[in-house]
């Protein structure tokens, strides 16, 4: 008999979960008309979720951007999210998770403005981890600046974290089509914003440095650890204006995001015949920065037992 315990991603909806291939939203809900809706990833280590305090402030900031009453206080949804990942198998299966939780304004009759009356849903999925390729870590991401400028800030404000990506998605779609893996994309001053689901860093004349909230960029959690945990260890790392020009001259460049960590960039494709390489594996301050976020968050990981979700 074979008793070892799988892994099944399931997802809640409205505090009913279920398989994930088998969970529904009503096509009248406006998470799914119009994107009308915020969301949070973040992912488990050892079953601990990693800055739990900060996602559900960055979440009640999105809310608040957005206009829109999350309808559960953070208990309960961290409640909802410790069932989810139950019925997931992880804990037994001891498997670390991908989980996205979402609170759209929920299901109304087709009209942009949304009734006063409406109940927003909430939905929890539990995931694997999403598999990234061993190269990403031991060459380098590929990355195309995308034709597709990023959504100015004025226009949608990039620290809603929402459920309307279809900017991001049009530049990834690029990307892709250049054979890159991801993005970067610039605004309409020809200034870097961030890549499609990633903030960036840069090394340029000697200096770390990642555009400052002038170009439309998400306020990411791992921007933040990487700034702190830099500051602690004696490597300023700067938040400014970066034109794309600037970046002809870097020496080094990586990605930060919860799920990508720290992941070094190999090949940059500005435009025609415009590229750029990286060390393989990164530079010396990457590889620096990202040994000093892994000790941080094995440090965050000491401290924040009580919150593990198996
Ligand atoms: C547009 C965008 N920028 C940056 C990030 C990185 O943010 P974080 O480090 O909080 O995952 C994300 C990831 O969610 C994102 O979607």
């Amino acid at each position: 008999m074979n008793d070892r315990i799988e892994f099944r991603s399931m997802t809640n909806v409205n505090g009913e979960i279920r398989p994930t291939a088998e969970a529904r939203v009503p096509v009248m809900d406006r998470g799914f008309l119009y994107g009308d809706s915020i969301y949070e990833v973040f992912r488990t280590y050892r079953g601990i979720p990693l800055f739990h305090d900060e996602h559900w402030a960055r979440f009640e900031n999105s809310a608040a951007l957005s206009h829109l009453r999350i309808g559960l206080a953070k208990d309960e949804m961290t409640e909802q999210i410790r069932r989810t990942v139950q019925a997931s198998g992880a804990p037994a299966a001891q498997q670390d998770v991908y989980v996205r939780y979402i609170v759209t304004r929920g299901e109304g009759p087709i009209d942009l403005h949304p009734a006063e009356d409406l109940e927003t849903t909430f939905v929890v999925i539990v995931n694997e981890l999403p598999y990234l390729k061993p190269e990403f870590f031991t060459h380098g991401l590929k990355v195309a600046v995308a034709r597709t400028l990023r959504n100015p800030g004025a226009s949608l404000n990039p620290n809603i974290k929402g459920g309307n990506y279809l900017n991001n998605v049009l530049g990834i779609i690029e990307a892709r089509r250049h054979g890159a893996d991801d993005s970067l994309m610039l605004n309409e001053a020809g200034l870097v914003t961030e890549a499609s689901n990633s903030n960036v860093f840069f090394v340029i004349d000697g200096e770390l440095v990642t555009p400052s909230q002038v170009a439309a960029n998400l306020r990411g959690l791992t921007k933040a650890a990487v700034h702190e945990v830099c500051r602690a260890h004696g490597l300023p790392s700067h938040e400014r204006e970066i034109p794309i020009d600037a970046v002809l001259g870097a020496t080094e460049f990586f990605f930060t995001s919860s799920i990508r960590e720290v992941t070094p960039v190999a090949e940059l494709r500005i435009g025609e015949g415009v590229e750029r390489s990286f060390p393989a594996g990164g530079g010396p301050v990457t590889r620096r920065v990202a040994r000093l976020y892994a000790d941080y968050v094995e440090d965050y990981l000491a401290t924040h037992e009580d919150l593990s979700l198996f």
